[in-house]
């Protein structure tokens, strides 16, 4: 699938955030934990979303969209069986198909999950995490095996305070005998939707959204209801397009409290913009200046918001230096944006160069990863002229109907397939 982009259009309007896909990914996954019905309200329509319930299905979970954003889920009847090696190739959140299957079955075959390519993502701290937790895993030529006689709680010091890994050992570490304190934990907004389900659905967990969260290990888990949070990198992605374009752009039903430290970063730029409880309003009409982008964990600027800030910084006054300090190779989408017009330097694997104020020029251009591809819409929607953008399903992964929400603020893009 292409999207066919004409560039430079007015844009004006409102556009509402969806739900998280890192949030939801877990919960989905988390479900697992019940025989009860669980239901999910504000559940993104993404791909990826689809994947993960195809996944479900595929081991006898009962799956239904019981509204335009709601899912219910029954696992009454899953099999311990392996996963379907093609779905889960799919993508990189099947990994936390291992922490609940653990914790509901004593084996569990994980076939090497696919995803965006960004990086080495290794899966150490998951199977170091579960092995602590009493866990055996071996590593065949295509899958990882793991299997266990009982789950214990312990202490899990993890090297890397990697999001999934950090969200497997809480699901696992929910059905083990005794409390499990991981300690370097990752403390996204979206760990802490999980915990907050997880506690629905009667987990006892606390120190969610800190480096150290405590889990206190049960055997039965009831139904829940939950509502997953707004998505903080649809609501970045949006803001960032809105200053880009200098557009009048309202973006609402966010939560800005998960954003401070990338909404501090922007108004160093100059970037103009007011804000109540659930919305922001972008105004742009001064110049924006360079900036210092360094991703880091939360509540730094997230990676997911890194190639965002490297289209920005093309419209910026100076040289900003892009540097991402978690994976390494996230900068892969500058070299589309030089092809239009931008100012890139890429020094090494984690840092760049971006020069601006440049104008961008249409062209045709590859989108090779999901954040890669939104960064590549916003510079054609600024750019003069035509842009073709190949691979453009991918954006459907992670954000619902883009080209929808920025035809109704008025741009001109197709989808063709
Ligand atoms: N890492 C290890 N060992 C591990 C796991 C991770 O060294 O066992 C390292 C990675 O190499 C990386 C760092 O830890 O340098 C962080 O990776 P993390 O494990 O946190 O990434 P992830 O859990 O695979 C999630 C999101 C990503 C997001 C990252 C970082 C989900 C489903 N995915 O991935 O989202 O970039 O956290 O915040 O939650 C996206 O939405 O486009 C996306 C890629």
């Amino acid at each position: 699938m292409r999207f066919r982009i004409n560039g430079q259009q007015k844009l004006t309007g409102t556009i509402r955030v969806s739900g998280a896909k890192n949030s939801i990914l877990p919960i989905i996954a988390a479900t697992i934990l019940s025989n009860e019905v669980c239901v999910i309200d504000n559940v993104p329509r993404i791909s990826d979303v689809d994947t993960m319930l195809e996944i479900l299905r595929s081991v006898g979970g009962s799956v239904a969209w019981t509204g335009g954003h709601q899912l219910t889920i029954s696992n009454k009847n899953l099999e311990p069986q392996p996963l379907d090696m093609k779905l889960v190739k799919r993508l990189r959140a099947s990994v936390l198909f291992l922490g609940p299957f653990l914790a509901r079955f004593q084996s569990f075959r994980l076939p090497e999950p696919g995803g965006c390519i960004i990086g080495n993502r290794p899966l150490d701290s998951h199977l170091e995490g579960l092995s602590a937790l009493g866990c055996r895993w071996e590593r065949t030529p295509e899958s990882y095996e793991v299997s266990h006689k009982g789950l214990r709680g312990t202490d899990v010091v993890l090297r890397e305070a990697s999001v999934t890994a950090t969200e497997n050992i809480i699901m696992a570490a929910c059905a083990a005998r005794g409390t499990t304190r991981i300690i370097n934990a990752a403390s996204e907004p979206h760990v802490q939707d999980l915990i907050d389900f997880l506690t629905n659905m009667g987990a006892d967990i606390s120190g969610g959204s800190t480096s150290t969260v405590t889990i206190k290990g049960s055997d039965s888990f009831g139904g829940a209801r939950h509502t997953v949070i707004p998505d903080p990198i649809d609501a970045g992605t949006y803001i960032i397009l809105a200053l880009a374009s200098k557009s009048k752009i309202t973006v609402t039903d966010i939560r800005l409290d998960h954003l401070e430290v990338v909404l501090e970063t922007l108004r160093s730029m100059g970037a103009e913009f007011d804000r109540d409880e659930r919305s922001i309003m972008i105004n742009q009409t001064g110049t924006l200046k360079a900036a210092k982008i360094e991703t880091r964990i939360y509540p730094g600027i997230p990676t997911d918001l890194q190639p965002l800030f490297g289209v920005l910084a093309t419209q910026a006054h100076g040289t900003s230096l892009i540097h991402e300090t978690l994976f390494e190779s996230r900068l892969g989408y500058l070299s589309e944006l030089e092809k239009m017009g931008a100012s890139v330097l890429i020094s090494d694997a984690h840092r760049a160069y971006v020069t601006g104020p440049t104008p961008l020029n249409g062209r045709a251009i590859v989108c090779r990863d999901l954040r890669a591809g939104a960064s590549l819409v916003v510079a054609a929607l600024i750019a003069s002229g035509e842009t073709t953008i190949e691979n453009a399903q991918i954006l459907d992964r992670g954000y619902e109907k883009i080209d929808e929400h920025l035809s109704e603020i008025g741009a001109s893009i197709t989808r063709e397939e």
